[in-house]
């Protein structure tokens, strides 16, 4: 599967359940677990949509294993947050180390999506300089 494909379907998947969290804060008048919701929907919609449309942009990218691995690590470490935070919102303290952890994740993916996407703009060594012959 494709980086972008995976990046598409699971922010779907992640907005509507987001949505829906958002639909019974707004029916029972609870707002008290919103930060959950704005992080279910920031990090699992927008963050993962922008990440399918630049992988979606460069296609040799897309098809690697080490942004599948971004993906899915975005995706595992982005419903763990959401759960820790959740807790903790919703008055359980166990929910602190969870987060914690899940954010250090996210960092750390975040960083190898920009080492992907320095890797991916620097100049090869082919292109970089002409070669005597040409
Ligand atoms: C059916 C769709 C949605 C519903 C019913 C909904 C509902 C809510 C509710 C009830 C709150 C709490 C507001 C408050 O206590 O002040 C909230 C906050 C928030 N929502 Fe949603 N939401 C929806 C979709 C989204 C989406 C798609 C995003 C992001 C892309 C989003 C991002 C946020 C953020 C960032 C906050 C916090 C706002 C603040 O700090 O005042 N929501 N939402």
């Amino acid at each position: 599967m494709k980086a972008s494909s995976l990046s598409f379907q699971a922010a779907v998947v992640l907005v509507l359940a987001g949505m829906g969290w958002g639909v019974v804060m707004a029916a029972s008048g609870d707002h008290s677990t919103m930060p959950a919701h704005a992080h279910l929907n920031l990090l699992g919609w927008v963050s993962l949509f922008l990440f399918g449309l630049f992988y979606h942009l460069h296609p040799t990218l897309d098809r690697s294993r080490a942004a599948l691995a971004q993906v899915w690590a975005w995706i595992v470490a982005t419903v763990v947050l959401t759960i820790g935070v959740g807790l903790v919102h919703s008055g359980r303290p166990v929910g602190d180390p969870i987060a914690a952890v899940a954010s250090l994740a996210i960092i750390a993916d975040m960083a190898l999506f920009g080492w992907l996407v320095l890797r991916r703009e620097a100049p090869s060594p082919r292109t970089a300089a002409p070669l005597p012959a040409e």
